[in-house]
């Protein structure tokens, strides 16, 4: 069968897309570009905010013009929206064939052999058997790849969906993690991104805590792996091992997503974060101190229930003192079955939009005076690719993940280039290529 693959959500659900699509170009299916000339349509999902689960409907509607098929194509539905729903998805979208859960891509060419075969309804949600160890995987791009170390979480933030979606965090062993990440630059992948909803929680499901520092010890010893980066780090579990292994391995890079939420105490502990304020601030010192030069960015949710005007400006004044290198904002989206979804709330959703507004104002301001301080340095940039400006112009990203556009001759894709910044924006740098 020709399939196409849509994925929505984080960066764990396109390394389970990779899986979708690898499992299924070995079991002899093609994969096509054109959802219009595929007989099987997979869709991966998001929950994590209304606005994600309603962009999955907007999509599924646009797909419906029966015009275009001569037969209607397989519908394979799975990923958040669907552990969440469960069999209320069935009645939402009569039109899907499979409706398949967080850990069952694997098992996608099985259940289009029993579609193909006749049967109706075709269920795959949790609980269902482990992933296989080393899963087929088609990787979006021959440079760099997603490793996942772990699944699920363990956190239970008051507001977040993920728990309920993904079940509980089950961390893959150091050894498995390692042999793919080997075979991976054997492969010529040359920058992989672990993981896992918190990679500094890493181990501890296994009886190994600490396990997250040895592991990106280990990764260094990986020839030609240049650049290691993780998603997500919990401020709660950063710990200090894990700074030093982060400042002693070369290609990790000076780069840490570190989620604070919101800069309010009683807010913190409402969303049930584990840390104070107080606290964070003490991790991000312990960061800059040991590694020089590290970005740091950061995800803020704005109008949880209850936010008063006076606590978010504490999320204002405490964005203002980190001096983030970029920030990903939101507005809080109330999840069925999460504890946060039954508080009052008071916030009007135009004082949220105001808040997000303000927000959003001062991180650019930030970040652009951030970047603006790498004018007149000589930058390594990994080359991603060409970039959307046009012909002999190339983007990629510095070791500190900042958007580097530059122009050259030549094809410079997957390379790593000398380039001097000789321009900054809020949300990327300009530059003039130096050399190889
Ligand atoms: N495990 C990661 C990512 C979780 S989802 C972590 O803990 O950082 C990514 C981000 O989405 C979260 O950090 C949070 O800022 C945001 N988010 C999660 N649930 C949300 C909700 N109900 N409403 C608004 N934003 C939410
Ligand atoms: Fe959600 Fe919190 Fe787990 Fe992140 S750590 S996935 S925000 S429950
Ligand atoms: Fe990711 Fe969305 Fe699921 S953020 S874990 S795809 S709810």
């Amino acid at each position: 069968m020709r399939f196409f693959i849509r994925t929505f959500g984080c960066q764990m659900n396109k390394s389970d897309s990779e899986v979708a699509a690898g499992t299924l170009l070995a079991a002899g299916h093609q994969e096509t570009p054109e959802p219009a000339e595929a007989e099987l349509i997979v869709i991966n999902t998001c929950a994590v905010r209304e606005h994600a689960v309603e962009r999955l409907y907007g999509y599924i509607n646009s797909l419906k013009s029966p015009a275009k098929h001569n037969q209607a194509p397989l519908l394979a539905i799975g990923g958040c929206v669907a552990e969440q729903k469960r069999g209320r998805l069935w009645k939402e979208l009569p039109q899907a064939n499979i409706i398949f859960g967080t850990r069952a891509f694997h098992l996608l060419p099985q259940a289009i052999e029993r579609a193909i075969g006749g049967e109706a309804r075709i269920d795959l949600l949790q609980p269902l058997e482990p992933l296989p160890e080393h899963p087929s995987i088609r990787p979006e791009d021959p440079w760099r790849a997603w490793l996942p170390i772990s699944r699920g979480c363990n956190n239970f933030c008051s507001y977040c969906v993920v728990p309920h979606t993904r079940g509980r965090e089950t961390s893959r062993s150091s050894a498995t993690v390692l042999a793919d990440a080997a075979a991976l630059a054997a492969q010529g992948v040359r920058e992989i991104t672990l993981l896992g909803q918190n990679v500094n929680s890493y181990g501890n499901d296994l009886g190994k805590p600490g396990l997250f520092a040895s592991l990106l010890l280990s990764l260094d010893e990986i020839p030609d792996l240049r650049r290691v980066r993780f998603l997500t780090s919990h401020p709660k579990d950063l710990s200090g091992e894990t700074i030093a292994a982060l400042a002693a391995s070369a290609n990790a890079c000076e780069y840490v997503h570190l989620p604070l939420q919101a800069g309010s105490d009683r807010i913190l502990a409402a969303m049930n974060r584990g840390y104070t304020l107080e606290k964070y601030l003490e991790r991000v010192t312990a960061l800059r101190s040991a590694i020089p030069g590290v970005a740091l960015s950061t995800d803020l949710i704005v109008g949880f229930p209850g936010e008063t005007e006076e606590e978010f400006e504490e999320t204002l004044a405490a964005v203002e003192h980190i001096r983030y290198d970029s920030a990903y904002t939101f507005i809080y989206s109330p999840r069925p079955g999460t504890p946060a979804a039954e508080l009052p709330d008071g916030v009007a959703w135009r004082t949220k939009e105001t808040r997000l507004r303000q927000l959003i104002e001062l991180q650019s301001t930030i970040s652009q005076q951030v970047n603006q301080a790498c004018v007149g340095r000589i930058l390594e940039v990994f080359v991603t690719g060409p970039s959307r400006r046009g012909e002999a112009s190339w983007t990629g990203r510095t070791r500190t993940n900042k958007i580097v556009n530059f122009p050259a001759t030549g094809d410079l894709a997957g390379r790593f280039v000398s380039v001097e910044i000789t321009s900054a924006g809020v949300a990327s740098l300009g530059g003039q290529y130096v050399g190889r």
